[in-house]
């Protein structure tokens, strides 16, 4: 059998992979049709939406979707059509940590991949090439394909491929037009080769062949576990390292560079920070954790799990720094924070580091200001009503303002958090800032965006994750 042409694809789940991903195989594949479906209606009348009002924000993301959509790129909530006539059907469902029963707090939630699987089984009348997208645990192929087996009408076959994505939020477009590289699993056998070489085709209509790296399926999915998981290690070592500055007088900039000029090291991903966020990087190192304790391997179940707890140890370092600095206490006391997002560059919040401060400060009992270019505010008071179980909305509210400018948040304020890295914090109005607070008038950078001279010139007390007062 040779390998199938590829002409239609469906993907399951319209979030931040299968939206921009999908979006960009349909602009690159003009001769593909590519229909994304989802559950959520909101979210595909969003896609679909007449003003390109799209679901996420991601630059570059609403040109692309405005050059295919239409053409050959459609968002449906109709997703047993997508499946029954699609040849090639990526499962780009959420994952997420399982809240509850076995494994919670730890393992990866399934329940989504298998209820999008057992619709395919239940579906689909002719082949189909079943492309795991999502983030799972190592053989969750092995599950997905027993399920479709037994559940296949008359004998359907179905090829199931390990298809990870590794393109980081903010960045999509660009990762996703040149990538690092496209990795695909597939079983060894003759037809797991032939499935994987029809993926590849359509990658390799953008990405160069060299860069398609085809590995056995199980490689595939820890693979995609182990660069989170050593991205996110990457962090926390440069985030241990900034406590040391703090307490040295070093700067960790100066040693992040200095190491990073070594070339086996390098110099990308060595930016200390008030802690990393996203949707992935702590579910994923969790879901390893949570891997190796079922291996019976519980030594490197505590070398990944020490990742996690060093990022939870810098948050709340840099909570306390606040604490410490504002004379070691801050009741009633009005802090800006600037940024929600986890990150610049996208509205996402997820396990935003952000979220741990403002509840930090408000169980301090502090008034917080918020400010972020792109998260929505339903989203904040959603992600502070999560946080906070204990506080009733309404005092939340109390103790919470939002709005919509950053020189807004720093009217009046005793201090200012930098959460977030976007660009337009660096060129705030500073020195009309400082003219309206109290004094003394404090600065927390946890992002290593500003420059700390100029502001202590203009008279601000300024604290820096990871550089210390003695020098
Ligand atoms: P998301 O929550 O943004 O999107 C998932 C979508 O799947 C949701 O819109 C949900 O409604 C839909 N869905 C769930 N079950 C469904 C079903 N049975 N049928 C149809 N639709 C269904 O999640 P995401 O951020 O896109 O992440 C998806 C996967 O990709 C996760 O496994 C994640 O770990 C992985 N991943 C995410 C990123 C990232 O930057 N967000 C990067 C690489 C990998
Ligand atoms: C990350 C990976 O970079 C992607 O390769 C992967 O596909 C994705 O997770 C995923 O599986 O979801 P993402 O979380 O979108 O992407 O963003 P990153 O750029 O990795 O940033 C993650 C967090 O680390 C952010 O909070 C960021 O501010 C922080 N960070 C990043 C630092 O604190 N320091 C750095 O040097 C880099």
């Amino acid at each position: 059998m040779a390998p199938v042409q590829v002409k239609k694809i469906c993907c399951i789940g319209a979030g931040y992979v299968g939206g921009p991903t999908c979006a960009v195989i349909a602009l690159k594949c003009p001769h593909i049709q590519v229909t994304i479906v989802d559950l959520n209606q909101a979210r595909v009348d969003a896609w679909n939406s007449p003003d390109f009002n799209l679901p996420i924000y991601e630059p570059g993301l609403e040109d692309v979707v405005r050059q295919a959509r239409g053409r050959n790129l459609f968002f449906s909530t109709d997703v047993d059509k997508g499946i029954r006539e699609a040849d090639l059907i990526f499962v780009s469902v959420n994952t997420p940590t399982k809240k509850s029963g076995v494994g919670a707090g730890f393992a990866a939630d399934l329940n989504y991949v298998e209820s999008a699987t057992r619709r395919i089984a239940a579906v689909a009348t002719s082949p189909k090439i079943v492309v795991e997208k999502s983030t799972v645990p190592c053989r969750t192929a092995e599950s997905m394909r027993t399920i479709l087996e037994a559940n296949s009408k008359d004998g359907v076959r179905f090829d199931i491929l390990s298809n990870p994505e590794f393109l980081a939020e903010g960045t999509a477009i660009a990762d996703l037009f040149s990538p690092d590289r496209v990795l695909i699993g597939s079983l060894q056998s003759q037809e797991g080769k032939d499935a994987c070489a029809a993926l590849a085709s359509v990658y390799a209509n953008w990405v160069p062949r060299e860069r398609i790296l085809t590995v056995g399926l199980w490689s595939s999915e820890l693979s995609k576990l182990a660069a989170n998981a050593m991205l996110a290690q990457r962090i926390s070592s440069v985030n241990a390292l900034s406590a040391i500055c703090e307490a040295t007088g070093a700067n960790i900039d100066e040693v992040a560079h200095a190491v990073g000029f070594d070339s086996r090291i390098g110099p990308k991903f060595l930016r200390a920070s008030v802690g990393f966020g996203g949707s992935c990087f702590q579910k994923d190192i969790l879901n390893l954790v949570y891997l190796s304790e079922s291996l019976h391997l519980p030594q490197v179940a505590e070398y990944w799990r020490q990742v996690v707890e060093m990022n939870e140890y810098q948050k709340k370092r840099f909570s306390k720094t606040v604490v410490d600095t504002l004379f070691n206490t801050i009741t009633g006391k009005h802090i800006a924070v600037l940024g929600f997002a986890f990150k610049a560059d996208t509205g996402d919040t997820r396990e935003s580091a952000s979220i741990t401060l403002i509840r930090d400060f408000l169980l301090e009992r502090a008034y917080v200001t918020v400010y972020d270019p792109k998260v929505e505010e339903d989203q904040m008071w959603m992600d502070l009503a999560e946080a906070l179980p204990s506080m009733p909305l309404e005092q939340i509210k109390k103790q919470v303002t939002i709005v919509h400018s950053a020189l807004d948040a720093c009217k009046q304020k005793e201090a200012i958090v930098i959460a977030t890295e976007w660009k337009e914090f660096k060129e705030i109005d500073w020195e009309a800032v400082y003219a309206q607070m109290s004094k003394p008038a404090f600065v927390f950078d946890g992002r290593m965006i500003l420059d700390e001279a100029k502001l202590k010139k203009i008279g601000f007390t300024v604290k820096v994750i990871g550089r210390g007062d003695r020098l």
